[in-house]
């Protein structure tokens, strides 16, 4: 029987670190930490995970705005409100929540936010210093990932990681994040993606198998190693037979959990995690420090 990583567990002592640092923030500074969120368009999941981060932050005492545009909102109207945000003190992080529309260019829109600013670490600044190794933002669900092992007990040091999943968002900083010369780090890493031939290759010699592909249930039995530690970054909403939905990961967990010592659920495993890190995000926004210094 694997041991279950709950993201929920973490997450919530997280957010309970994140309401004791705003605390002192608060007395220190006399006003609260503050987050300001653009969601442009309609999407009815991205709209979700809004809410779900405004409310994380009033929970913990960060003050955030959602402003909402229309799917026919310009690029040079988004582009205007970022440029808002960036001059007023009292936004500590921006968050400009993705997918944009298709008229409006992503890359334009995040090289726009002030990189201190960015709490989602999208910021080409924030991936450079990544990737060389300085202080900067991190991407919440990666750094969540590394800071649920961490507490977890399971130190990747040495040990081979199989990364499932290549995105600026996920399979690429976290590859980055725990090849790292650093704690949490020093990962040997191995990056699939859907041009890997042999997946199962790969991933059975992984003593971490990260699933962040993206693809319904596709890490079964067949591609871990007895004793792995598995952590599920999907969330994939898929139909049922009897016309209703559920929420599943990448990993076919009934198949993969007997072989793992360890496994993430979905949900309850990663996605807690990206939010709580998010908070950690606008908090170290806040103070001008970065989360990369606090190890
Ligand atoms: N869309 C899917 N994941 C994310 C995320 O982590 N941040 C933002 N801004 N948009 C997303």
């Amino acid at each position: 029987m694997a041991q279950i990583i709950s993201g929920n567990i973490i997450a919530r002592t997280i957010r309970q670190e994140v309401q004791s640092d705003v605390a002192t923030y608060r007395k220190g500074k006399g006003r609260n930490p503050g987050l300001n969120l653009l969601l442009v368009g309609d999407n009815p999941a991205s709209e979700l995970y809004v809410k779900f981060k405004a409310k994380d932050c009033a929970e913990v005492g960060i003050t955030s705005v959602i402003q909402r545009l229309p799917v026919t909102a310009s690029q040079a109207e988004v582009l205007r409100c970022i440029e808002e945000w960036n001059a007023n003190p009292d936004v500590h992080g921006i968050l400009v929540q993705l997918p944009l529309p298709r008229h409006i260019n992503e890359h334009v829109v995040l090289r726009h936010i002030d990189p201190a600013k960015d709490v989602d670490g999208f910021h080409p600044e924030n991936a450079g210093k990544l990737l060389i190794g300085l202080p900067g933002f991190i991407p919440c669900t990666p750094a969540g990932v590394v800071e649920m092992l961490h507490r977890s007990g399971i130190n990747p040091a040495g040990k081979h990681v199989a990364v499932v999943g290549r995105s600026n968002i996920v399979g690429k900083p976290l590859a980055m994040l725990l090849a790292q010369k650093r704690k949490g780090g020093n990962a040997t890493v191995t990056m699939c993606h859907t041009g890997t031939s042999d997946l199962a290759h790969h991933t059975l010699r992984a003593d971490i198998l990260v699933a962040a592909a993206g693809v319904p249930e596709m890490i079964t039995n067949q591609h871990v190693q007895p004793g792995a530690v598995v952590i599920d970054v999907g969330i994939n909403r898929v139909q049922m037979h009897d016309g209703g939905s559920k929420v599943v990961g990448d990993v076919h967990f009934a198949s993969v959990e007997p072989l793992a010592s360890a496994i993430t659920p979905v949900p309850g495993g990663v996605g807690p995690m990206t939010r709580a890190m998010l908070l950690v995000n606008t908090m170290f926004a806040a103070k001008g420090t970065f989360l990369s210094e606090s190890r």
